[in-house]
């Protein structure tokens, strides 16, 4: 499974990126809204650090409007994903795009009939909600695994992209379900490398190796 970062913190990505770990990064407009930052700018700025695909959204809600906005948001790198909602809208700019070979990322997905849609529009990528999914009380994981399923039995190429990541259980268990990618907060990525017997395991190693009284170099 791919690691996007969820995130519109240039900092952040800068210093993630030096990881090896991520695959690509997203954005929305509560991340954008949160960073402080100037949109487009930050997009540019995301697209020199790294190749690896960026998801921009459009901020329209009608379709020549968020294509007239994709179009540009396209134009900033090669590598920018142009994201828009999954509405009917979205949807007729969806297959603009996906006709002049222009990436997509279908957001706002809280169904699998939206992500058949999605897919039908020729969407580069969809991405389900699955945080928000459980807040509701309904099982996100449960929603990857539909998705997936219906993907494989009509040999659909939209990729899955997990979304609204809020635990590292939401990590492995995306995986499991077959999630194509997993778009996940800076926070969750730093504790996805922590386990507690870890620590007491490499705290006795130090020890015992002090103990020798030996060096390596
Ligand atoms: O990728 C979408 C994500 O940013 C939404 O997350 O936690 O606001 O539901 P959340």
């Amino acid at each position: 499974m791919k690691f996007f970062v969820d995130t519109a913190n240039v900092e952040e990505i800068r210093e993630l990126m030096e990881t090896g770990l991520l695959d690509g990064v997203t954005t929305n407009p509560s991340l954008v809204a949160q960073s402080g930052q100037e949109f487009t700018k930050t997009i540019a700025e995301i697209c020199s650090i790294t190749d690896a695909p960026v998801s921009a959204e459009v901020a329209a809600t009608e379709t020549e409007a968020m294509i007239e906005e994709g179009t540009y948001l396209a134009s900033i790198a090669p590598n920018v994903v142009v994201k828009l909602p999954l509405t009917f809208d979205g949807l007729r700019a969806c297959a603009h795009f996906s006709r002049i070979n222009i990436k997509t990322n279908l957001t706002l997905c809280f169904s699998a009939n939206q992500a058949l849609l999605a897919a039908k529009s020729g969407a580069t990528y969809v991405s389900p909600f699955i945080g928000r999914v459980d807040d509701i009380n309904i099982d996100g994981i449960e929603l990857i695994r539909d998705i997936r399923a219906i993907f494989d039995n009509y040999a659909f190429e939209t990729k899955i992209l997990a979304a609204s990541i809020r635990s590292v259980n939401h990590v492995s268990q995306s995986a499991v379900a077959g999630a194509d990618v997993a778009t996940i907060p800076p926070t969750v990525i730093r504790k996805l490398a922590h386990h507690p017997l870890t620590d007491k395991g490499l705290k006795q190693f130090v020890e015992d190796w002090k103990s020798t009284g030996q060096t390596i170099i």
